[in-house]
């Protein structure tokens, strides 16, 4: 693609007259606007581009260790990259909280406690680089829907908690297509490029009521399993048809409902969880209509996430539109 050549090559011409020899430092959340920038500011600067990456323990399946293949030492970018395993100490802050602004308030709150920790050991920094895309400065400046009505950690001010001169936003006038499209054109992975939407409290809010890591254990299986499914499905249609099926959904995760219930497996009683199949079509996230998943393909997720995830015994599929559903479950 010519035009994001272009776009890429005079990104990282400015980046580096902007920072000269300065330091910068990004907060990586492996999502694709913080990944393209990594990518673009380690193209331009190297290492003087440090980057911290956060594992909250509330990432999908694997999704931790798919960020370091790519940003970390043996990855295929010139940066510094700093992962904080916080696991545990996510764990042991949500442990008892169940109101779903509290979970999000918590989650976003030690995102900021453990990036100050950081930046503090990495000391003053010239610039701060933010992943912002269009999108964001318009959504803000017009206080965005999902602002109001759930709190968005990853949408905000300045971070006041970091030593930094000056904020550095080189993605700030692409749409979400051209980031994606300047992804690819840095090499970053398809399937980081394309990743679907994942808020930043992740499986946090995807698991109702309290969070601990035997849900997360079961969510993040869960889901992949599902996922799985439906990428398999698809693909299949694909190669069958030419196109992706109509039902393709825009977003579609598992998520574990707080409610157990009687169930048999061979001849013992079991009592387990429910986990809640979410998929939909939307074009702006705003609104969002359950995707019409071929039912052979749900029957198959099923009895795969009831034989392979422990502590499961019965699976839903949710069919409610947004509004007055929100895609997220909290
Ligand atoms: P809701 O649940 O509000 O979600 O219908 C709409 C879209 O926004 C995503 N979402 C978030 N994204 N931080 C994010 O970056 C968040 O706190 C957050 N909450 C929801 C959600 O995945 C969907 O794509």
């Amino acid at each position: 693609d010519w035009k994001m050549d272009a776009f890429v090559e005079h990104t990282v011409k400015e980046i580096r007259e902007k920072v000269g020899n300065g330091r910068v430092l990004l907060a990586l959340s492996g999502g694709v606007d913080s990944s393209v920038a990594a990518g673009l500011l380690s193209r331009a600067i190297g290492k003087q581009l440090t980057c911290v990456f956060v594992d909250h323990g509330l990432l999908r399946k694997d999704e931790g260790d798919e960020v370091e293949n790519v940003f970390g030492p043996n990855g295929q970018f010139d940066l510094n990259f700093i992962r904080v395993n916080a696991q545990e100490r996510y764990y042991k802050k949500l442990a008892g909280v169940t109101e779903p602004e509290a979970k999000r308030k918590i989650i976003g709150e030690e995102f900021i406690r453990i990036f100050e920790e950081e930046a503090k050991k990495i000391g003053a920094v010239d610039f701060l680089a933010q992943g912002t895309i269009y999108p964001d400065v318009v959504e803000s400046g017009l206080g965005g829907e999902s602002a109001v009505i759930k709190s968005h950690h990853n949408v905000g001010g300045l971070p006041d908690f970091v030593d930094f001169k000056e904020i550095i936003e080189p993605l700030r006038d692409l749409f979400k297509d051209e980031v994606r499209k300047a992804g690819l054109e840095l090499g970053i992975p398809e399937k980081l490029v394309f990743r679907q939407p994942f808020p930043g409290p992740g499986l946090g809010i995807r698991i109702i009521g309290e969070v601990n890591a035997e849900k997360v254990r079961i969510v993040q299986d869960a889901d992949y399993i599902y996922r799985d499914e439906v990428d398999k499905a698809a693909e299949a249609y694909k190669k069958e048809h030419g196109t992706a099926p109509a039902w393709m959904p825009n977003q579609y995760f598992a998520a574990l409902t707080n409610m157990r219930s009687v169930g048999v497996m061979g001849d013992e009683r079991t009592y387990d969880y429910a986990v809640a199949l979410r998929a939909v079509n939307t074009i702006d996230f705003m609104t969002a209509e359950s995707a019409e998943i071929p039912f052979a393909v749900l029957q198959t997720v099923m009895s795969r996430i009831i034989n392979e995830v422990r502590g499961v015994n019965r699976v839903f599929y949710d069919l409610t539109s947004k509004p007055p559903g929100t895609i997220e479950f909290e």
